[in-house]
C-alpha cells in the first residue's frame, strides 16, 4: 500500500527560496514530512518540496490549519494575519514579536536602543527636514534604509554622501517608508546565529565573517579574524538579543566591527546566508537547529569542525551563465560543497553556494573561489 500524505503536517514551511528548500531537506532528514507553501511551483523550494500548496499568503490560515508549526523564510509576512491566527491557538515560530522585530528597522532600533544595545545612531525619513536635521547632527555620508526589511528581494539601504544624492534616493523610493542611519566606519562586517528553543535553551554558532560588495554578500569566512574578546562579545550579545526577543528557532544578528567596537546593525528572525557553511562545518546544521528549535527537540551541537572554512555566494552576472550547465566542471574541484539552488539565473540573483573547509583560510578560500569560477564558467586569473 503506498504511504498517505498525513492529514496534519508536524510541520509548515512558507516561503519560496533557498533557506526555505534547504530547511524543507533538513527535516526530510529527521524523518519529519513538511508542507510548503510556496509561491510558485517553478520556485526553488517548491522543485524540492512534492505536494507544496500556492498563492501565499491568500492561504496561508488554511495553510495554518493543517501544520501543527509554521515557520517563515523571510521577513514579508503579514503581521496582522500572524497575530490573529495566533490568537486563534495557531503556533508560529518564531512568533509576531520576533517577527515585528526582524521586519520593521526602526521598531528594532528602539528595542535594541531601549536595552541599551550599541546600535548607530537613527531616525525616522519623512522628508527632507529629518534628513538635513540628521545630517547636521551626524553630517555626511549618511545611509538611508527601507524600513521594511527586503529578505532576499531587493535592495534596500543606500549610502549617500550629500544632500542632493539623499534627495534623489527619497525621490526613488518614494512611497516606501524609509530611516536615516549614521555612516558606520567598518572594519569587518559580523554575524552570529544563535538556535533558541521555547524555554530559552540556546546554542551559538561561531562569528562569521562577511565579506560584501556592491551591496551583496559575496564569502563568508569563519573563523572571523577577530580576537576572542570580540568574538565572545558578538556571541554573548547575540545569545542575549535572541532571549530579549524571545526569539525561538535561527536568527541571525549582523554586527559592524567599527574601530570604536561593535555596533549591531540588524536580525534576521531566520536561517541566514552566513550559516550556510554549518551544512558541512558544524555538527548540526543551522537548518536542521531551526527545525529543531521551533518543533521543541533538544538542539545539536554548534561548534566549527574545520580550522577554516569559506562559503562563496554565486551571484548572477551580466552574461547570462547558467551555472547548473557547469556543474561537471565544478564538481570536479575535490573538496569544494557545491549547493545550487534551481533558480534561473538573472543579474545579481543568488543561485548558489560553494562551501570549502581546510586547515588554513587561504587554502579553503582558493578551493571555493575555483568552484565557483568553474560554475560561473570563468577561466582560473
Ligand atoms: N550604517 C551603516 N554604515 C555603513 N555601512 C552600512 C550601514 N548600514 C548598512 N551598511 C552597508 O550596507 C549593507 C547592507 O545593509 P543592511 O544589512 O542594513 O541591509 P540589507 O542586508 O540589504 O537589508 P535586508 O536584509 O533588509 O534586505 C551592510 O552589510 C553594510 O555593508
Ligand atoms: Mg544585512
Amino acid at each position: 500500500m503506498p504511504n498517505e500524505l498525513p492529514a496534519i503536517y508536524p510541520l509548515g514551511i512558507v516561503g519560496s527560496g533557498q533557506i526555505a528548500r534547504m530547511l524543507h531537506s533538513a527535516a526530510v532528514q529527521l524523518g519529519i514530512t513538511p508542507r510548503l507553501m510556496a509561491e510558485d511551483s517553478g520556485d526553488s523550494a517548491a522543485l524540492a518540496a512534492p505536494g507544496a500548496s500556492f498563492r501565499h499568503p491568500d492561504a496561508l490560515s488554511s495553510f495554518a490549519e493543517v501544520c501543527e508549526v509554521v515557520t517563515f523564510e523571510h521577513e514579508r509576512v503579514d503581521l496582522g494575519l500572524v497575530r490573529y491566527l495566533e490568537e486563534a491557538g495557531a503556533v508560529i515560530r518564531p512568533g509576531s514579536t520576533t517577527l515585528r522585530a526582524a521586519m520593521d528597522k526602526t521598531h528594532q532600533r528602539r528595542i535594541l536602543l531601549n536595552r541599551a544595545f550599541n546600535v548607530p545612531p537613527f531616525a525616522e525619513l519623512r522628508g527632507p527636514d529629518d534628513m538635513l536635521d540628521f545630517a547636521e547632527m551626524f553630517g555626511w555620508p549618511m545611509v538611508i534604509k527601507s524600513v521594511r526589511s527586503g529578505g532576499q528581494a531587493d535592495r534596500g539601504s543606500w549610502v549617500v554622501d550629500n544632500e542632493r544624492d539623499a534627495l534623489r534616493v527619497m525621490a526613488e523610493q518614494v512611497g516606501r517608508d524609509l530611516m536615516i542611519e549614521a555612516f558606520q566606519p567598518i572594519v569587518k562586517e559580523l554575524v552570529v546565529l544563535v538556535a533558541r528553543r521555547p524555554g530559552g535553551n540556546a546554542r551559538c554558532y561561531p562569528v562569521a565573517e562577511t565579506v560584501n560588495a556592491d551591496g551583496a554578500c559575496r564569502e563568508i569566512r569563519i573563523p572571523a579574524a577577530i580576537g576572542s574578546r570580540i568574538a565572545t562579545e558578538a556571541m554573548e550579545t547575540a545569545r542575549r538579543i535572541a532571549g530579549e526577543l524571545d526569539a525561538v528557532g535561527v536568527i541571525a544578528v549582523e554586527f559592524f566591527l567599527t574601530t570604536d567596537g561593535l555596533v549591531v546593525n540588524e536580525i534576521a528572525a531566520r536561517p541566514h546566508n552566513a550559516g550556510h557553511h554549518t551544512i558541512e562545518n558544524a555538527p548540526t546544521s543551522q537548518f536542521e537547529n531551526h527545525v529543531r528549535a521551533i518543533l521543541d527537540f533538544p538542539l545539536g551541537p554548534t561548534h566549527a569542525l574545520a580550522k577554516a572554512c569559506v562559503t562563496v555566494n554565486v551571484i548572477g552576472g551580466i552574461e547570462t551563465v547558467d551555472p547548473a550547465v557547469h556543474l561537471a566542471e565544478a564538481l570536479a574541484v575535490e573538496g569544494a560543497h557545491i549547493h545550487l539552488y534551481g533558480k534561473r539565473p538573472r543579474p545579481g540573483r543568488k543561485l548558489g553556494h560553494v562551501t570549502a573547509l581546510g586547515d588554513d583560510m587561504d587554502q579553503a578560500r582558493e578551493l571555493a573561489r575555483r568552484a565557483e569560477g568553474a560554475l560561473m564558467n570563468r577561466r582560473p586569473a
